[in-house]
């Protein structure tokens, strides 16, 4: 099936944080001990999974997320994003005693490039049932997972998925060391330069990406993308590889790219693409993301996304 098929789609489940981002950008992002005096301050909704879960409805699946937050103001503010979204919110938990996640991000005017810490908050609540529950209930076709959630929440996740015969992609991410108790279990990885290498343990670039993806597919899963920034995304799907370049876009800022081609990648795989059509979406919805100041903001629908592929 080629990317222009209006096939219709099957569900998608996304599994990981729902975040509040408090960005600012600056000309130069401070060292160690350094105060940097920035230009602009906003507050976006963000979340990998969160913003995974938007990618994949944007992209016209049926998706539902699994998540946790507060009772507090950023916790309603995040559900009703979700919701206006048409993302199925029956499995995101609302905490009383835990607060929302926040991320604090400083966005360099040049370059768009981030930097991000994040407190998870109410993500880390994610409940090994809750997850089992959401399974059962969505009936997904694909299962998207970053690793956000607690590692008993995902282990119980991947095991329902795979015994209801769901697609598994685990998007390695924020820390990819999480990723190795899990790599004989998913069926797809998803990882960018940095995640790969601490995975395979030698240095990626665009120059390699094939062949850590080769690595990567040693490790487990039998399909493998390592995002690569600019450069695009390689893939290896049984033993095949192949490279899909970025196309060039003004960078903005690049947060929730990398989420922009998780959830295009998963709704794609959910409409019957294979995962060298769905990566090379992905890639373009992941540079469409860049063009755009925020993360739910930046999120492209699957018109546009279409559209920039058909002029390339
Ligand atoms: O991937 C981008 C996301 O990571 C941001 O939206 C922020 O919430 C952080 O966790």
């Amino acid at each position: 099936m080629s990317a222009g098929d209006e096939a219709a789609s099957r569900p998608v489940l996304v599994a990981g944080a729902i975040n509040t981002d408090l960005v600012a950008r600056v000309e130069k992002a401070p060292e160690a001990g350094e105060t940097v005096t920035g230009s602009s301050f906003a507050i976006f909704g963000g979340g990998k999974g969160a913003n995974q879960a938007i990618a994949s409805a944007r992209s016209g699946a049926p998706t539902a997320m699994l998540g946790g937050l507060g009772d507090d103001d950023f916790g309603r503010e995040r559900r009703a994003d979700l919701d206006a979204e048409g993302i199925d919110t029956a499995s995101v938990a609302r905490r009383e005693s835990t607060p929302s996640g926040v991320a604090l991000i400083v966005v360099e005017e040049a370059t768009g490039q981030n930097r991000i810490s994040y407190v998870p908050g109410a993500t880390r609540t994610i409940a090994a049932d809750q997850a089992r529950d959401a399974v059962a209930r969505v009936q997904p076709a694909v299962i998207l997972a970053t690793l956000e959630p607690p590692p008993e929440a995902l282990a119980a996740l991947f095991e329902a998925g795979k015994q209801r015969g769901s697609v598994v992609i685990l998007n390695a991410t924020p820390e990819a060391v999480g990723a190795r108790p899990f790599l004989g279990q998913i069926d797809m990885l998803i990882v960018n330069e940095t995640e790969a290498e601490d995975l395979i343990d030698s240095p990626v670039s665009a120059a390699n990406g094939e062949d850590a993806a080769l690595a990567l597919s040693r490790l487990g899963p039998k399909t493998v993308a390592v995002t690569l920034g600019a450069a695009g995304a390689a893939i290896i799907h049984d033993g095949e590889t192949a490279t899909f370049p970025a196309p060039r876009v003004e960078v903005v800022d690049t947060t929730g790219a990398g989420d922009a081609f998780c959830g295009a990648f998963a709704a794609e795989l959910a409409r019957g693409a294979d995962p060298f059509t769905a990566a090379k979406v992905g890639v373009a919805a992941g540079s469409l993301a860049t063009t755009v100041p925020g993360a739910y903001p930046g999120i492209p629908r699957r018109g546009a996304v279409q559209r920039l592929l058909a002029e390339r």
